[in-house]
C-alpha cells in the first residue's frame, strides 16, 4: 500500500507525525511546490516526502485534509478515482443546503467518483491527532464510517498499524452521523478523546 496525505496544514501535519512514528512512507502535498514543503516534512521524519499533488495521487490510498471547499479542486486532479482509496479527515461548517442534504462525506464522495470512499481521523483536534495514540496502554479511537463496507477493512488496518483503535461506525447516514458536523453543529462524537485498552 502507498499512503499521501493532501494538506499539509495542522491535520495533515498531525498525520504526517502518525506515519513517521511508526516509519512508515508518505507523501504529503499542497497547493505549493514540494520545495516549499520539504523543510516541514523532513523535521517531522524521513518516511515523510514532499511531492507535487500530482505525484503524490499515485498513492493507493490518500487522506484528504484540505479546507472542505477544497475538495472539489483535489478531485478534479485526476481523471479518474477508481482503484484509490479516499479517507476524508475534513469537516464542513456549511449549511445543510449547501450539501443538497447529505452528510458531508457523502457530499464529498460525489466528486471521488469510483473511489473507495472512508470518513476517518476527522473527530479530533490536530494537536490531539498528532500526539502519540498509545496512552498507558490503551489506543487512542478513531471513527470509521463509509456507505462501502469493503472500504473500511484497509482504512482499519492502517489505523491500526498507526498505533490507532479503529471503531467503524456504518453508513455515513447512520452512525456516521456521531462524527459529522453539521452547519454550526458537532456530532457527538467529535472531540471525544477515547482510548481502548489491550484486550
Ligand atoms: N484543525 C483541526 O484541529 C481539525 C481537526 C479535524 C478536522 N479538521 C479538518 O481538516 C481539514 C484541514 O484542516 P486544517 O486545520 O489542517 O487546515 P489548514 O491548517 O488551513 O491546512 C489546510 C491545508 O490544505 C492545503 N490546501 C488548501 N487547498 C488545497 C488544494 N486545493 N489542494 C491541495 N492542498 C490544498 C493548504 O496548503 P496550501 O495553501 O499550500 O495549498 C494547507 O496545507 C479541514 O477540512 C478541517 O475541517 C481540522
Amino acid at each position: 500500500m502507498s499512503y499521501a496525505i493532501v494538506g499539509f496544514g495542522a491535520v495533515g501535519r498531525a498525520l504526517a507525525h502518525a506515519f513517521a512514528r511508526k516509519n512508515i512512507k508518505v507523501a504529503v502535498a499542497s497547493r505549493r511546490p514540494p520545495e516549499a514543503l520539504a523543510p516541514q516534512a523532513r523535521a517531522i521524519g524521513p518516511t515523510v516526502v514532499a511531492k507535487s499533488l500530482r505525484d503524490a495521487l499515485e498513492a493507493d490510498t490518500i487522506i484528504l485534509a484540505v479546507p472542505f471547499g477544497e475538495h472539489r479542486e483535489v478531485a478534479k486532479a485526476l481523471p479518474s478515482w477508481k482503484g484509490k482509496t479516499v479517507i476524508d479527515a475534513m469537516n464542513a461548517l456549511v449549511p445543510l443546503e449547501e450539501l443538497d442534504g447529505l452528510p458531508s462525506s457523502a457530499f464529498v464522495a460525489k466528486a471521488f467518483t469510483g473511489a473507495k470512499f472512508v470518513k476517518g481521523f476527522n473527530h479530533l483536534i490536530a494537536a490531539t491527532l498528532a500526539a502519540d495514540p498509545i496512552v498507558e496502554g490503551g489506543h487512542r479511537v478513531v471513527f470509521l464510517s463509509s456507505d462501502d463496507e469493503d472500504a473500511t477493512a484497509p482504512v482499519a488496518a492502517l489505523a491500526k498499524q498507526l498505533g490507532f483503535a479503529p471503531v467503524k461506525l456504518g453508513k455515513l447516514n447512520e452512525g456516521g452521523a456521531l462524527v459529522h458536523a453539521r452547519g454550526r453543529t458537532w456530532g457527538p462524537l467529535i472531540f471525544q478523546d477515547l482510548f481502548k485498552k489491550e484486550q
